[in-house]
C-alpha cells in the first residue's frame, strides 16, 4: 500500500494549496479515518478517508477530460499571443495541470482529451495503435466517387504517405466524414487538398469509440466516465 504525506494527497486531489492545507490543519478541520490530523507532514495510505471541514476528498492523481475545442484556442498549455485550450479547464480540475492528448489545428473544433496521465496520452498516440480519428468536414467543392477511392487507397506527400483513409458524403457533397488512423500535421485538410478540395470548417467527432458528447457546448469540458476511457484504450 502506498503511503504519502498528507499535504501531498490533499494538494494532489483537491484545489488546496500547501499553505490552506497547513491552515486547515493546524484549525482542526482534516480528518483521517475519522481522527483529527493536524500534522500535514504525517503520513497516509492512499486508501484513507481523508475529510476537510467533514467533505470527503477521495484520493486521485490522475483527471481525464472531454472537451468541445472551439476554434481559435492552440492545442497546447501556454501561448504568449493566442489563447490555449488549457484556459477553458474549469477551476475544479486546474490544479491537476492537464495537457492536451495529440492536437487539432487552431481553426478545427471539437473532440480534444485533456489529461495529466502521460502513460494515457502515450497509449493513445502509440502508432501501432491506429486509434481512428473521425472528422466532419465542410468543402468548398462537392465530393465525388472518385474521392472515395482516392482517400481508401491512401495518397503520397513529400514528407509521409497517408494510410487508407474512410470518406463517407453526406446527403450534401460539400459534406463529409473523414476517417484516418494517423495524425499527421493538417493531415485532413492536406489529404482534402490533394483530391481538389479546400476544407472550411473542420470539426472532430470521434476518436476510437468514443463520440464527442453533443451536449457539450463549444468550451465545455467534462471528466470522461470510466466506460469512456475504456473504449479508449481497449
Ligand atoms: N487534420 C487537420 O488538417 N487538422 C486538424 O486539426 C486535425 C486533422
Amino acid at each position: 500500500m502506498t503511503k504519502m504525506r498528507l499535504d501531498r494527497f490533499l494538494s494532489q486531489s483537491s484545489a488546496f494549496s500547501r499553505k490552506e492545507i497547513r491552515f486547515l490543519a493546524r484549525t482542526n478541520r482534516i480528518a483521517v479515518d475519522g481522527r483529527c490530523v493536524r500534522d500535514p507532514g504525517e503520513k497516509v495510505e492512499e486508501t484513507a478517508l481523508v475529510t476537510v471541514k467533514g467533505k470527503v476528498v477521495p484520493y486521485r492523481k490522475y483527471v481525464y477530460l472531454m472537451l468541445n475545442k472551439p476554434q481559435g484556442y492552440l492545442s497546447a498549455v501556454r501561448d504568449d499571443r493566442d489563447p490555449v485550450v488549457t484556459d477553458l479547464v474549469p477551476e475544479e480540475f486546474k490544479h491537476f495541470q492537464v495537457f492536451p492528448v495529440g492536437r487539432l489545428d487552431k481553426d478545427t473544433e471539437g473532440l480534444l482529451l485533456l489529461t495529466n496521465d502521460g502513460a494515457f496520452d502515450h497509449a493513445l498516440a502509440f502508432p501501432r495503435k491506429e486509434v481512428r480519428k473521425r472528422y466532419f468536414a465542410r468543402l468548398d467543392l462537392p465530393a465525388g466517387k472518385e474521392d472515395v477511392e482516392k482517400f481508401a487507397s491512401g495518397m503520397v506527400f513529400p514528407d509521409f504517405t497517408a494510410k487508407s483513409a474512410l470518406l463517407e458524403i453526406t446527403e450534401n457533397p460539400c459534406e463529409v466524414f473523414i476517417e484516418i488512423s494517423e495524425g499527421k500535421f493538417h493531415q485532413v485538410k492536406r489529404m482534402c487538398l490533394q483530391a481538389g478540395k479546400t476544407v472550411l470548417s473542420l470539426k472532430r467527432v470521434a476518436i476510437g469509440g468514443l463520440r464527442l458528447d453533443p451536449a457539450l457546448l463549444p468550451g465545455q469540458c467534462r471528466e470522461l466516465t470510466e466506460e469512456e476511457k475504456s473504449l479508449l484504450l481497449s
